[in-house]
């Protein structure tokens, strides 16, 4: 059985705030954070929720694909930043949609999500277990971002995006695909359940990092994770078109590309105007590209996310 992506669709926040309005928050510029990051804007819930937003994107993913919400039989919501627990953001999602016959959970693999969602629900269609999967990376970041927290508050914005995947006749016959964690070195990046009233100014219960660590990180595992895939998915790097990778920062991409050596163009970002959306930033930035025509049939792609945990893994795509 062969796995496709059918569909996409996406969904990001009203309310925009520039580097200028963060620069009013704490004590930063936009000198700065462009120069260290690439991002220029990010978009902040208002009144949205996870939910509401997943639904908006799952909705668009859905008629993408020309397919209906009863013929869904998986729904995995990939969230570190809901706010909800219990029930599980799928199952809410499940609900708005009306996805009455699909199975529905969330997982949390942090900046990966996305990645891991598309390969648990390709292994269930390639085990026979399922044929029509909504795939939904969702943020609401700013909700665990400590506004306070100059190191951090710039980095993050809000959104959500969706793939549809389903069996095909014709398709990547292996899904050439990788993951991989790391937990040893998890204390990089953390965001406790704050366990009492959050204290004032303390980090309890908002984003924590080590910016450094996640850069070398990033740099370092990124490029041998898509060497990775090259080799199972015995293609050179010359015949990538187009490389999807998570929109952590701009500088982390472009030393990836350096390490590659590949053109920057072969490397598509949003970041400038979306900031770093977590799980949602690869599926909103292919559903981005598929609107500006810029994913066309035939086009091999490798898509690869990397994050808290630690996380990373990827997957390569022929359009
Ligand atoms: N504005 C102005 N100055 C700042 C800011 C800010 N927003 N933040 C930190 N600084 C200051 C620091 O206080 C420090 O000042 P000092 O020298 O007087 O002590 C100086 O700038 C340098 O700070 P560093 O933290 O060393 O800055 P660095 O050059 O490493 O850049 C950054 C920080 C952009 C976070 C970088 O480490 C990075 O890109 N890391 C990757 C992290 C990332 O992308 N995380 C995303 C989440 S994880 C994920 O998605 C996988």
């Amino acid at each position: 059985m062969f796995v496709k992506i059918k569909g996409t669709g996406s969904c990001l926040p009203e309310k925009v705030l520039d580097n200028a309005a963060i620069s009013r928050l704490v004590d930063t510029n936009d000198e700065w954070i462009q120069s260290r990051t690439g991002i220029k804007s990010r978009h902040i819930v208002g009144k949205e929720t996870a939910v509401s937003m997943a639904a908006v994107a799952a909705e668009k993913a859905l008629e993408d694909a020309g397919i209906t919400a009863e013929e869904l039989d998986l729904l995995i919501v990939s969230s570190v930043s809901s706010e909800q627990l219990l029930p599980c953001t799928a199952c809410s999602v499940q609900k708005e949609l009306g996805a009455v016959n699909a199975a529905a959970f969330d997982l949390n693999a942090a900046c990966s999500g996305f990645i891991v969602a598309y390969q648990m629900a390709a292994g269930q269609i390639k085990a026979g277990l399922s044929k029509k999967a909504l795939l939904i990376g969702v943020e609401c970041l700013s909700n665990i971002v400590n506004w306070k927290d100059r190191g951090t508050c710039i980095l993050f914005g809000d959104g959500a995006g969706a793939a549809v995947i389903s069996a095909e006749e014709e398709g990547n016959i292996e899904i050439p695909s990788v993951l991989h964690s790391d937990g040893s070195r998890g204390e990089v990046l953390t965001c406790k359940n704050p366990t009492g009233e959050r204290k004032d100014g303390s980090l309890e219960g908002y984003v924590a990092m080590d910016g450094r660590e996640i850069y070398k990180f990033a740099v370092r595992q990124v490029p041998a994770v898509i060497d990775e895939i090259l080799e199972k998915a015995e293609k050179s790097v010359e015949e990538i078109d187009l490389f999807v990778l998570h929109q952590a920062n701009g500088r982390i991409v472009e030393a990836i590309a350096k390490r590659l050596k590949q053109p920057i163009e072969k490397f598509p970002m949003d970041m400038m105007q979306n900031g770093n959306m977590s799980s949602a930033s690869i599926p909103v930035l292919l559903d981005e590209l598929k609107q500006e025509g810029k994913l066309q049939p035939g086009m091999k792609i490798i898509v690869a996310g990397f994050g808290a945990g630690l996380t990373w893994g990827g997957m390569y795509l022929e359009w």
